[in-house]
């Protein structure tokens, strides 16, 4: 009997719907069928970390695989599903995953760049366009969103997350669920979303990937836990447990983690997955030989294994041995094959399918023209004296560095289905915005860095920057030969990127020291430089800040990137992005972050001045270079009359916050109005500031805008030593402003 005859009979996405259907389909399975449910291989199209699955085709006709990642195309996985439901004894689909993280074929800026535009409709619209490019091309599953929390930019991910705030996290993770996800995960155009990695991986011991976490319940809780948690809130589909430890224990092993918390405490009914090989990580973490961390992995709450086949190889003997039941692995296959009728593929394995959607629904002008606005929104003006930006399209343009020419890395790290060579370079994207108007003149200027091994390991997947055959000098002598004969420099800079991503963590965080003596020698010319900077993490600018007129972080752009940082340039799109993650002063201070606890000896002066036997170094000052929040316009904005409907609000109670904002520049402008709160005595220490609401708002110049926020209770809570959620009476200061060292302030009393 194959599972055919056991169709769903409801439409309803909920997992109990599903629970008969499931249960019939459970009872024709034999013990070697349901341990393949929860066999993920990845189809070898592309690989990470060091497993590597093969003979896949014979696998699936076995009934040893569950689901299969990392293939795309309509013709690979229809033929890869015929095997599946054909020739496998219950025809039980597979379904199919891919790390579509930041757009698909029309790709988005790198996350840390997305969430810089704190436009949560606009981020929705990011993966509602991945989910039906993705799913045009056969893909039914992302890992992604990647809600990591992280401090620290020495860790490379830091630029696949949301930046270090989990106010602002959460927002973006439910936005992004609700983007792939939408109401109906089985229609043909939907993504079931995998919220990632579960849980702290943002948070390694020296910012080394895969590292120690090692936390308190209390900080991660109030600190770390909530982009995660909103993704549930919002209904996601999976999760993916992390490859850190917690509390001395692998997050693939944790039980705690994936059971107590994650299903009894959030009540999380969907599956769970573990990342590449966590399962037989957890022998090096040394939790025991493969039949042992299997077991462990099982027992914790993991209901698929990515590519290590521990589960798959080893449950059947740990049964035998009584360290698993029987119940365990059937609460797994359950979780599997009721994702498999939410994603509607036992109504229709083939339902994500259809050949003719890829060619008009992929890589289409309405979604690379979304693409281009996105990835201007995202940009941050870091600098701009004397208003040297916007530039004006005419004159001469030297276009000078290792980063203006290059199309395969505009799409940055994690971009695996996109066509990196079909991505506008800065080059090709300013040629056809200047058009005529200017000249433009362009000099690579140097390679990326002066240590060709360094330079290998940051171009890595394609991701090239040839290098240059001339020597230093010679590449900068035509560079200033260009830079000479032009009005204006625009030095494209910074990190490759492949600089940042898995696996990329740095100890210095400054550009590469060969292009910092290419900038020198431009700055040394007298013409005005632009710095356009490329990068995957908070950089050290201190040096750069000081010497170079303007600053324009354009991250990695994503697929329509020349265009849309022309178009900043030219002001043609004002830019309003503003930082989601502290640029510090030197890597001694990190981690640094906004939202910190004030010590017992905090320092009493806000010029930086050192205080013997206060909180502060020797050698610099505390404060970063540009705080969480920041970000210039090319106009100016004031804010004024910052009002509380109350000054006293009872715990059912709420109170509204105004403020104007004057647009008192010279440019129409788009203003991100931050909110954030103080909670002055707590049972336990409180940060010294949180964002609590933000709105990103058009203002045009001259016009005035009275912006409005309601706080309720809600944002005053926080989980207190007992890890209870609550309100506690007393003083709160709110401040609104345009970053998170608002002036702006008012007090309030919360009471009982
Ligand atoms: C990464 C995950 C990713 C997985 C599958 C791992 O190396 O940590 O983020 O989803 O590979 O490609």
């Amino acid at each position: 009997m194959s599972v055919s005859e056991t169709k769903k009979t409801s439409k309803s996405s909920t997992s109990n719907s599903y629970a008969k259907q499931v249960d019939s389909i459970l009872d024709l399975m034999t013990l070697e069928e349901k341990l393949g449910q929860l066999n993920l291989p990845s189809s070898g199209d592309i690989t990470t970390g060091q497993a590597q699955s093969s003979d896949i085709a014979k696998k699936i006709e076995e009934g040893k695989v569950g689901g299969l990642f990392n293939i795309k195309t309509v013709a690979k996985i229809k033929a890869v599903q015929k095997i599946a439901v054909e020739k496998s004894r219950l025809g039980i689909p597979l379904i199919f995953g891919m790390d579509v993280i930041h757009g698909y074929k029309s790709t988005f800026p790198i996350p840390l760049g997305l969430s810089s535009s704190w436009d949560m409709e606009m981020i929705e619209k990011t993966a509602r366009i991945a989910a039906i490019e993705a799913s045009a091309d056969g893909i039914n599953w992302t890992f992604s969103p990647m809600v990591d929390i992280s401090r620290d930019p020495r860790w490379g991910r830091v630029s696949e997350g949301n930046g270090e705030d989990p106010y602002l996290g959460s927002q973006i993770s439910r936005a992004m669920v609700r983007g792939y996800q939408q109401d109906d995960l089985s229609a043909n155009n939907t993504l079931m979303s995998c919220v990632k990695h579960f849980a702290l991986y943002g948070a390694p011991e020296a910012g080394r990937d895969y590292n120690t976490v090692d936390m308190s319940r209390i900080r991660m809780y109030n600190e770390y836990l909530a982009p995660y948690k909103a993704a549930v809130d919002e209904g996601v589909g999976s999760v993916m447990a992390s490859f850190n430890e917690i509390d001395g224990i692998p997050a693939t092993g944790n039980k705690w983690l994936l059971t107590d918390l994650l299903r009894e405490d959030w009540g999380f009914d969907g599956f769970v997955v573990t990342d590449y090989t966590g399962i037989n990580e957890m022998m090096a973490h040394g939790m025991g030989d493969l039949q042992q961390v299997s077991a462990m992995a099982l027992n914790a709450g993991v209901d698929m294994d990515m590519v290590g086949e521990g589960l798959l190889t080893t449950l059947k003997k740990s049964l035998e041995d009584g360290t698993i039941t029987m119940d365990a692995i059937d609460t797994a296959v359950k979780r599997i094959l009721t994702a498999k009728y939410q994603l509607g593929l036992f109504e229709d394995p083939y339902r994500y399918c259809d050949e003719n959607r890829a060619e008009s629904e992929v890589f289409t002008p309405e979604h690379k023209a979304f693409a281009r606005k996105v990835a201007a929104e995202s940009m941050v003006l870091l600098k701009n004296e004397e208003q040297l930006l916007p530039l004006k399209k005419s004159g001469t343009i030297a276009l000078v560095g290792p980063l203006a020419n290059t199309s395969v890395n505009m799409a940055g790290t994690w971009s695996v289905a996109t066509d990196q060579e079909k991505s506008n370079s800065f080059l090709d994207g300013l040629k056809q915005v200047v058009g005529e108007k200017a000249n433009i003149l362009y000099a690579k200027g140097s390679n990326l860095d002066y240590d060709l091994e360094l330079e290998k390991r940051a171009t890595m997947f394609g991701k090239d920057i040839p290098r240059d055959g001339r020597s230093d000098q010679q590449l900068l002598d035509e560079a200033l030969a260009i830079a000479k004969k032009s009005d204006v420099i625009l030095a494209a800079i910074g990190e490759s990127a492949e600089f940042s991503g898995e696996s990329s963590s740095r100890t210095d965080l400054g550009i590469p020291q060969v292009q910092k003596d290419l900038l020198n020698a431009l700055l040394k010319t007298g013409k005005p430089v632009v710095l356009v900077l490329f990068t995957g993490r908070p950089l050290v600018l201190v040096e750069e800040n000081e010497n170079v007129p303007a600053i324009l972080n354009v991250w990695f752009p994503g697929s329509e990137a020349g265009l849309a940082i022309s178009d900043v340039l030219f002001g043609d799109v004002n830019p309003s992005g503003k930082l989601t993650a502290t640029f510090p002063r030197n890597v001694g201070q990190v981690p640094i972050f906004y939202n910190h606890k004030n010590t017992g000896r905090p320092i009493g002066n806000s010029e930086g001045k050192f205080e013997k036997f206060k909180s502060n170094y020797l050698d610099v000052r505390n404060e970063p270079l540009y705080p969480f929040g920041y970000g210039l316009s090319y106009t100016t904005f004031d804010y004024s009359n910052l009002t509380l409907s109350t000054t006293n609000m009872n715990m059912d109670g709420e109170i509204k916050v105004s403020v104007d904002v004057t647009n008192s520049g010279n440019y129409d402008g788009k203003e991100v109005v931050q909110l954030y709160i103080r909670d002055l005595v707590g049972s336990v220490t409180r940060p010294v500031r949180e964002l609590k609401g933000f709105q990103k708002v058009d203002i045009k110049k001259g016009e005035t805008k009275t912006i409005d926020f309601k706080l309720t209770t809600e944002d005053l809570k926080f989980y207190n030593s007992s890890l209870d959620f609550v309100a506690e009476p007393g003083t709160f200061q709110v401040f609104v402003g345009s970053d998170s060292n608002a002036p702006l302030t008012k007090e309030f009393k919360l009471s009982k």
